[in-house]
């Protein structure tokens, strides 16, 4: 079935039936057939009615989660598939809401699921029932009860990892809104002859091994244990790890669990320090010891284990010693002591070991109840889960099946009573006539065993308390004669002869004929366990220890307290609490989930078909249907069935507006359901048999498909008439919108073309009428000219003989005179400034006079010139003339130019007729001084400069000492021939002298000087005043002078600066003297 679709009948999509009570024909084959088929479809759960049965899938099934338990939850009964928590719910919802009690019993046998199925039960109500802070604490409180219980009352068996090995039943108890308030626990017989003995294959109870494999070594060392197994007698060694238990993880777990239930940690201690020590009990060992007076004694082997228990149970080591030696009995006060020999010493050793155990799980199941009580006290809402060993048939039964069985025998009658019940209370609520049914009564079973004056247990206890010699054999005699003539009760020995041959009955054995199957029991043992004795010595010493635990478990060792009564026999006790256990359920509502094993080797997907056979016999299944298919298999209220089938007949579908009970009615009628088939009860429609439901669903199945069909077909219709409707309106929108598009187009075409015929009319007419109107002005115009000329010529023609020849040109000059006066006025209005730097000049007027206006700039430039030089003194302009003449000397030609422009050439630098220092010189010099400053001389050998000062007349110039003013050289102007200087920044020159005269002597001088420019120049104007000639001035940078004899070669190197400015010359031979300029 896809998620997505929604249940609303359990008979929807069913794997076989869900409900057996609807199975056709109704064999146990075919029951059997529909389990093997819903099982191997992985549904495990099956109804009968309102029972629950439930086959163990062996593995996780994935049907238990929060969503299921949501899909469950507040859902009726047959609404969804079978399921235990559609079981859970309804039991639930009856408690809350209609105030009925409720009990779950919870049957079959081991390994078939049971204690799962009350977990699932009780995880169930726990998600729907209220929340909350509080309410939470106490669902965990009973959810954690589980594995504290499971922990000392569950252990491996052949049939099952987890077997319980004692009954329990659980009230939880809600309040007025169904939020759990608390919880009951009551536990039925403890095997507690698996704490000294296991089966084969089996363990001891699980705690043993939890604590050995989980302790820490701390606990271990504080309780006196070793932590392997094979240290302990009482533990079963073929069988001690169970395959996929973590016994160590699981120790965790209860201690966990303990503590949320309320365990104190010191408590915890306490019950782990009786563990040990009934675990130590095992270990002790006796030797037999013969008396001189012929009597056997037994001695304690190895006193080392015996004085540990001691120590841990706080006992004084001599009492216990005692207590497993002799055994004390007491008959109207007196006191008798007997030894005990070896074997009576092991009896009460494994007597001690188990009461004690016992004790400490009724005591847990006490302490558990303190812990998890309703701590209101408002009226409470309850609801019980029994979860009790099913019927047990094994090869060798003996007292404790006899017990589990007869606990099952009255479970069993009580769950035949209550169905029946039931069922006729609701025929009778319907009104329907109730017809008797015949089923098995196991009344009589149950009168055999338990009656109080001739019932099997009675007998037991008689026999029990009889004085005299006890025997199992005395017991199955006591059988033979009073129970003979029940027909349930079988024996070989009985008066009755009808077993004397049947030879698979042994002597010491009876049979019972029991509702679920023939079960023989060995009476072995029977006397002992119902007696369930323990030597008082050894209660007493056990109230004499320390151990606070230990002496609450033995109260009847108490010396004050001692009574000389018997204590109830075990018998006589479970018979009791069985009682109480029916008078409880039987006020309650009863749910029943009947659990089965479908295999032996506890795997999946395996299912024994007679294995599963025989607990449907035993568990009374087929019975169970039969009563609940009695008269008629099926009912349902009209509501719903109104609602599923109303689709068959064309006046309820689809709707019926009446009453739902006439709805049926008019749909059985139309259908033709014969009326035997069916009865209208009060609020439910009754159908007889299974095959007329079918039938109905088989209709309906079909009707449903011809409907989905319909629905397809409408919702087609529908679908494509939409989508019709849809494209129709698009269509029309689409070609609104065409045309629309068109016709604007063609609009638009149309006005442009008009327009343009328009324009053309337009144009042509306005050409038209320019035409006209032109033509009408050119008449006017051509009509004045006309009329000018003829005035004109009349006027000629009139005023000829006053006109002069030549007044044309007179007017024409007299114009132009005019133009140019103008002209110049309004230039002189606007001329430039007179600066000779200014280049503005005013616009020309007309075009004509365009060189005249160039002219005329050229002239006022001139002009404006003339008047600037003017204003010069001759001194000034001496000045300016220097300046022009050094200009065309070297401007452009040497670089030291540039730096002289700026220097005014003053000439007389040092002003020597006022220094006295050179009055010699003074005297020597007769004309104007042109020049005088101070230079480097070069010497001509070696390139050296020294200061000289350098004077200049009109005649001559003279070198001399810059010191002394002492005349080294006194050259007429005359002489000089031409000078040289290098193209680059620096000072240095050569003055050329004539060759032959008396000054060339020693050859050319070489100077340098800042002020070369201006020397030079003066120099140069200074000949050309004397001589009228222009001597040479030789720019390069490689020029030739004459010293003494030799020609020798001026050179201008580039190189790095030493002194400053100056060049630094240097000779380098005769023929080269290198100046090194910057
Ligand atoms: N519904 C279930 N889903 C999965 N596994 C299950 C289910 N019911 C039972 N089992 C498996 O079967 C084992 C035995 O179940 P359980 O202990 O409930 O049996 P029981 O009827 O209580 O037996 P006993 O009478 O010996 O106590 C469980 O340990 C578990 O592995
Ligand atoms: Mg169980």
């Amino acid at each position: 079935m896809m998620k997505s679709e929604v249940k609303t009948s359990l008979l929807d999509n069913m794997i076989g039936v869900g409900d057996s009570v609807l199975l056709e024909p109704l064999t146990e084959d075919s029951f059997l057939e529909n389990l093997k088929n819903r099982f191997d479809h992985s549904e495990i759960y099956t109804y009968i009615g309102s029972v629950v049965i439930s086959v163990n899938p062996y593995r996780h099934l994935p049907v238990y989660t929060p969503e299921k338990v949501e899909e469950y939850r507040n859902r009726n009964f047959y609404e969804l598939g079978p399921h235990i928590y559609a079981l859970a719910d309804e039991a639930y919802r009856s408690l809350r809401d209609q105030d009925k009690d409720q009990c779950i019993l919870i049957t079959g046998e081991s390994g078939a699921g049971k204690t799962e199925a009350s977990k699932l039960v009780m995880s169930y109500v726990a998600a729907v029932c209220g929340k909350g802070a509080e309410v939470n604490q106490v669902k965990e409180q009973l959810l954690q009860s589980n594995p504290v219980l499971e922990a000392f009352g569950n252990a491996k068996t052949m049939r099952n990892d987890n077997s319980s090995r004692f009954g329990k039943y659980m009230d939880i108890e809600f309040d007025f809104k169904g939020d759990p308030l608390g919880g009951v626990i009551s536990n039925y017989l403890l095997e507690k002859s698996r704490v000294v003995k296991q089966p084969r294959g089996e363990r001891n109870f699980h705690v043993f091994y939890q604590l050995l494999s989980g302790g820490s070594e701390d606990l271990l060392k504080r309780l006196k244990l070793e932590r392997e197994f094979n240290q302990y007698n009482y533990l079963g060694l073929d069988s001690a790890k169970v395959n996929g238990v973590d016994d160590a993880a699981n120790f965790r777990t209860v201690k966990n669990a303990m503590q949320i239930v309320g365990f104190m940690d010191d408590e915890v201690e306490l019950v782990l320090e009786v563990v040990a020590a009934v675990l130590k009990l095992g270990n002790i060992e006796f030797k037999p010891e013969s008396r001189v007076n012929g009597l056997d004694e037994s001695r304690i082997q190895d006193k080392n284990e015996l004085k540990e228990i001691c120590e841990l149970l706080g006992q004084d080591q001599a009492v216990l010693e005692r207590a497993f030696s002799f055994r004390t009995v007491e008959a109207k006060q007196e006191k008798v002591s007997t030894t005990l020999n070896v074997a009576q010493a092991y009896y009460a050793r494994d007597a001690l070991a188990k009461n004690l155990y016992n004790r400490l799980f009724t005591w847990l199941v006490n302490r558990i109840n303190e812990s998890i009580k309703a701590q209101t006290k408002v009226r409470k809402k309850v609801m019980g889960v029994l979860d009790i060993y099913g019927f047990e048939i094994f090869e060798n039964n003996s007292f404790e099946q006899f017990i589990i069985n007869y606990c099952n025998e009255k479970l069993q009658q009580i769950f035949i009573e209550l169905t029946l019940k039931e069922e006729q209370e609701e025929y009778i609520k319907e009104g329907i006539e109730w017809t008797h049914i015949e089923y098995f009564n196991n009344a009589i079973i149950c009168e055999l065993i338990e009656n109080n004056t001739n019932g099997i247990l009675a007998m037991l206890d008689e026999e029990c308390l009889r004085p005299g010699t006890v025997t199992d054999e005395t017991f199955l005699e006591k059988l033979n004669q009073v129970c003979a003539v029940h027909e349930r009760f079988e024996s070989r020995m009985s008066k009755s002869s009808r077993f004397l041959n049947d030879t698979t009955l042994p002597h010491n054995c009876f049979r019972i004929q029991h509702y679920a199957g023939k079960v023989m029991y060995h009476v072995e043992g029977f006397v002992d366990k119902n007696n369930d004795l323990l030597y008082r010595d050894l209660s007493q010493a056990m109230w004499r220890t320390n151990h606070v635990l230990v002496k609450a478990l033995f109260p009847e060792g108490n010396p004050a307290k001692m009574s000389l009564k018997r204590p109830p026999t075990a018998g006589s006790q479970f018979k009791a609490s069985v009682a109480t256990l029916m008078k409880n359920l039987q006020t309650k509502n009863p749910n029943y989930i009947r659990c089965i094993k479908p295999n032996d080797q506890k795997t999946p997907h395996v299912f024994t078909e007679a294995l599963v056979c025989h607990q449907v016999r035993y568990l009374g299944l087929m019975e169970n249907v039969r009563v609940r298919r009695a008269g008629y298999a099926f009912k349902q209220p009209y509501e719903s069935c109104l609602e599923r089938y109303k689709m068959l007949c064309s006046q309820t579908w689809p709707h019926w507006r009446q009453g739902a009970r006439d709805g049926v009615q008019v749909l059985l009628t139309e259908l033709q359901i014969p009326p035997e088939e069916f009865s209208y009860g009060r609020s439910k429609i009754f159908i007889r048999n299974p095959r007329t439901l079918f039938e109905l669903e088989d209709l309906r199945k079909r009707r449903l498909e011809d409907l989905a069909t319909l629905i397809q077909k409408i919702y087609r219709g529908w679908k494509c008439r939409t989508h019709f409707l849809l494209m129709k309106k698009s269509q029309i929108t689409i070609s609104a919108w065409t045309k629309r598009h068109f016709q604007r187009k063609k609009y638009l075409h149309l006005k442009s073309v008009t327009l343009l015929i328009q324009s053309y009319i337009r144009g042509w007419k306005a050409r038209k009428l320019l035409r006209e109107l032109k033509h009408q002005k050119l008449c006017e115009e051509s009509a004045t000219t006309i009329a000018a000329y003829w005035r004109g010529f009349q006027i000629r023609r009139e005023y000829r003989k006053f006109f002069r020849a030549n007044a044309g040109r007179k007017i024409y000059e007299f114009t132009i005179q005019r133009i140019i006066q103008k002209y110049f006025l309004e230039l002189k209005k606007k001329l430039p400034s007179m600066s000779p730097t200014e280049t503005a000049w005013p616009a020309r007027p007309y075009l004509f006079l365009d060189n005249t206006h160039t002219e005329l700039k050229r002239i006022f430039h001139l002009w404006r010139c003339k008047k600037y030089r003017d204003q010069f003194t001759a001194q000034k302009r001496a000045i300016f003339e220097e300046k022009l003449e050094a200009s065309e000397l070297f401007k452009d030609k040497k670089a030291l130019y540039a730096n002289s422009v700026c220097q005014p050439f003053q000439g007389d630098y040092l002003e020597i007729s006022k220094n006295p220092k050179y009055q010699k010189l003074t005297g020597a010099v007769e004309e104007k001084i042109l020049l005088a400053d101070v230079v480097n001389k070069i010497n001509r050998a070696n390139g050296k400069g020294a200061p000289r000062i350098f004077l200049l007349t009109q005649s001559k110039f003279i070198v001399a000492d810059q010191k002394s003013g002492q005349i080294k050289s006194n050259i007429p102007v005359m002489d000089i021939t031409s000078v040289s200087v290098s193209k680059q920044t620096d000072g240095l020159f050569a003055v050329h002298l004539k060759e032959g005269s008396t000054a060339a002597a020693k050859g050319d001088f070489l100077f340098t000087s800042d002020r070369l420019i201006e020397i030079i120049t003066k120099l140069y104007r200074t000949i050309f005043f004397k001589t009228n000639q222009k001597i040479n001035v030789e720019i390069n940078n490689e020029f030739l002078v004459q010293f003494n004899q030799d020609k020798v070669c001026v050179k201008f190197i580039q190189g790095a600066q030493k002194n400053g400015n100056l060049p630094a010359c240097k000779r380098k031979n005769n023929r080269l003297l290198e100046v090194t300029v910057p």
